[in-house]
Parts: C-alpha cells; structure tokens; sequence
C-alpha cells in the first residue's frame, strides 16, 4: 500500500514551499536549501473567543515611556529609544558586531535598573560574560542563560519576569515539540511567534538576532520580517571598523536615521560627526570618482561615488555594482548611452561607493553617471565640486529634497562648487558655494568634466 507523505518542502533561504523536494527555489535561486517539514497535528481543543469588536473611541491608550539606552546613535535609530512591547530583529553579517551591540546596549539598559535577560543559543555563558567584561557591560541587573531550547527559555522567562530580553540568535533556537530541525522556516517562524505574543502580553521588549545570507537577505521566512515591529540591520565592511545601523522597518518611528559607529576594543563606539568619513583622505580629484552628498534621515553624509570604465574581454560586457541600487544604475547607464549617445557595450563598467556605505535614494543618479563618464573619458571631474540630482529617463535633472542641507554640509567640508538641479536654485540661499544649475545631463557633463 503507497504510504500518504504529509510532509512540505521549505526553502530554508526564503520559505517556499513545495510538496516535493527541489535542488534549486525557484523563488529565490538558492541551491540545496529545501527541508523536509512536517506540519504539526492539527489541534482538537475548541477555539476559545478571547475579543470583540469594540469603538475605536471607547478605547483607552496608555502612552508608553520609551526606554533610552543613552547609546544616542542606537536611540534615534529606532525613533528616540526602546517602546516597551516591541519586538525587534537586528540582523547583520557574522561578525559584523551584532552581539556586542546588543549586548552593550543590554548592559546600559540593566546599569538603569532594568531586568535585562540574555539568551545565547551560540555562545556559553562564560564567553558572554568574558565579552561583557570587555564592554564594560557587567550589571547587577543583567541575567545570562545559554541555551538553545526553547522550553528552557520559555521557563527562564517565567522565572525571571525581565523588561528586556536578547535572543542571540533566532535562527538557533530549536522547541523540540516541533517535528523541524533547528533553523527550518517552521522552527525560525513558531518561535518567533511565541516572542512575539509574549512581548505583546507583557510589554516586555525582546530583541531577536537574526541570520543574512549570502545574498544580503535575513535567513529565514520573510514572515520573520512581517510579524516584528522593527527590523534593524547592522552594516559595515568587517575589515574596516565602521558599522552602519540602519531601520528598514519602524512601526514606530522614521526608517530614514542611520546610527554611525566605530568597532573598537572596549566595543562599539558611537561616531556623533560622520559627515567626512566616507571621503577620501586627498582632495585631488581623479577620474571616476565624484562626491555626493548623501542625506541619512536628519544628517548629511558625503561619499565618493566611484566608477571604472575599462574594455570588455568577453562577448558580454561586465556590470558590478556595489553599495548602489542595480537597478537605478542600469537605468542611469542606459540614459547616458540613449541621450548622450556614449556606447557602453564594449566596455565593463564597476561601481562602488566609499567606505562601503549603501546609498539608494535617486538623488545620487548625477554623481552615479558623472562618475561613470568621467571614467570613460579618462577626465578627471571639477576640483572640490558635488554633483546632486535625480535622472529622468528623458535626461533631464529632477529636484532633489533637502538640498540646503546637503548643500551646507558640503560647503563646511571644504567643497566650494556645486552642481545642482535647476528646479532647486529657490532652495538654495548659501553664498559660500559656486553654484551650476544643471537641466539636462549633457549640460552637466559639459560643465564638471574638465576638457569633457
Ligand atoms: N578584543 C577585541 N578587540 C577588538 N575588536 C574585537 C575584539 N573581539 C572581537 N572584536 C570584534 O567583534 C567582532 C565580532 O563581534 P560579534 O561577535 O558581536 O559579531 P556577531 O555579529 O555577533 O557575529 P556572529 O554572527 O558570529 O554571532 C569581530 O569581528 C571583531 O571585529
Ligand atoms: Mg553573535
């Protein structure tokens, strides 16, 4: 007799499911990533109706009192400090720092009085604690528990009541009660669902780690991402000590700020004045490289945008695209060919911003194709000028937001040349600063390239 399988397939990348097994997701790409899961038994016990409609005006609203780690570049990241309740999922590449961020900010929390519970599924309690010694997180009120089982965390929850809880990390936890091994898409998304419900019953606020892959994306289902209230991630070259903080979701508050910090011995240390650390340290210009000034939520960054044109080898010519949206730049490169009628197919043709620093807002297309003309050109661009705008497919510069800032920035960062879009000249007041008005991308080739 033909046994019935009742098992699914998951992709263990991004949580596709299929009845049978595949070598390769058809949704994310990803090879050898599917696992057998079997859906747990169908529960018997009757529903049991716990809420009902009620009017919106009837209801009462607690403010809450957000809890202020003293870490300001961690506070205005997620829009001003801890909502009691929130769930909330860091997500980094290894060794990026993600535990002894958390864990320093669990430390500040606890020095403040708050119970604060540490949950490592990675690492013992000694090696926590030796880190913790070496951030100078060593607290009264901060508790460690290693483990990986969930029924030994739900218990140290019970027994403990804390304010705060750091799971480090959710992709290692593992409820034996589930029929899926460790790190499967069930096993990642029950448990995050137990946080989830209790930190909404308790108001207690939990930190989830989470796991990216190769591809930048957080290992796991994209529910993980849907069922958190805030979803930072943690960014930054591991061989340089920058780390970037960023919010790709808030329910609380804007996804715009960026927390900018330096990887030091005693841990991480808040940088409050980033405007110049992605520039180079010469202010000589060279070809293919063109500044921009980058705006992250309240602040101005500036960042070399860098580009190298060089001959193609092969039969299909080369794009590689780093810390810049590939998409945005397949359209800037199809602009300059369409409109300027430059051929960029015999050529390979790499991006890449300073520092590492990933910068997707439009408003960095001008620099994007000034850098990659002044590179296939060999022109080095105008001395200590910014270029500043958004491409159109028609080839014309669209206003941008925020120049004056971005303006004033540049200008105290020793630029003294701008090239901005025409429809923002009324914004722009500052007199310390040349500035060309720019329509069309041609006008602006013309006026930054020295001898286009
Ligand atoms: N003694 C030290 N002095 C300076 N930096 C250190 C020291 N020890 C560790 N680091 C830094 O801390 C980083 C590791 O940090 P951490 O363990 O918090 O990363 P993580 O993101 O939690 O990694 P994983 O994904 O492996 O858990 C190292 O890559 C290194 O840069
Ligand atoms: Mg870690």
């Amino acid at each position: 007799m033909k046994k019935e399988t009742k098992s699914i397939f998951s992709c263990s990348e991004c949580g596709y499911q299929s009845v049978r097994w595949l070598g390769r997701c058809p949704d994310c790409g990803g090879w050898n990533t599917f696992i057998e899961e079997v859906p747990r038994s169908k529960k018997t016990a009757p529903l049991s109706i716990t809420s009902s409609p009620e009017k919106i005006t009837e209801i009462k609203t607690e403010k809450f009192l957000r809890a202020q780690t003293g870490v300001n570049e961690f506070d205005r990241v997620i829009g001003g400090g801890i909502v009691p309740g929130s769930l909330i999922l860091l997500a980094g590449e290894p060794g990026v720092g993600k535990s002894t961020l958390l864990l320093s900010i669990g430390g500040r929390l606890a020095a403040e009085g708050k119970k604060v519970l540490y949950i490592s599924a990675e690492e013992s309690k000694n090696q926590v604690k030796m880190r913790a010694e070496r951030l100078g997180a060593i607290s009264e009120s901060l508790y460690l528990l290693s483990t990986t089982e969930m029924p030994s965390i739900k218990n140290g929850i019970d027994i403990l009541k804390p304010e705060i809880v750091i799971v480090d990390s959710i992709q290692t936890v593992f409820d034996p009660e589930l029929p899926s091994i460790p790190g499967s898409v069930s096993q990642v998304r029950e448990n995050a669902g137990f946080f989830l419900t209790y930190a909404k019953d308790s108001g207690c606020s939990i930190f989830l780690v989470g796991h990216i892959t190769k591809e930048g994306i957080i290992a796991g289902p994209k529910v993980l991402e849907h069922i958190v209230d805030v979803v930072l991630s943690f960014e930054g070259e591991i061989k340089s000590d920058l780390r970037v903080l960023r919010a790709t979701k808030n329910r609380f508050g804007s996804t715009m700020e960026i927390g900018v910090f330096s990887m030091e011995e005693n841990g991480l240390v808040e940088i409050p004045d980033a405007s110049a650390l992605f520039l180079p340290e010469s202010k000589k210009t060279l070809p293919g490289a063109v500044i921009f000034p980058s705006q992250e939520g309240s602040r101005t960054i500036l960042v070399e945008i860098q580009c190298l044109v060089t001959p193609t080898y092969y039969g299909v010519p080369k794009r590689s695209v780093t810390g810049l949206d590939y998409n945005r730049i397949s359209m800037v490169t199809a602009v300059i060919e369409k409109k300027l009628r430059y051929n960029l197919n015999a050529y390979d043709v790499y991006f890449n911003t300073g520092g590492g620093l990933k910068v997707f807002e439009p408003a960095v297309d001008l620099a994007v194709a000034l850098s990659c003309i002044s590179s296939l050109k060999d022109k080095p661009p105008l001395e200590q000028c910014v270029a500043i705008g958004e491409i159109a497919l028609t080839g014309e510069i669209r206003p941008v937001s925020q120049i004056p800032q971005r303006i004033k920035e540049a200008s105290r960062l020793g630029y003294n040349k701008a090239i901005v879009p025409e429809g923002n000249i009324k914004d722009i007041k500052d007199q310390s600063i040349q500035i060309y008005p720019v329509r069309w991308l041609k006008e602006a080739v013309e006026n930054f390239l020295v001898n286009p």
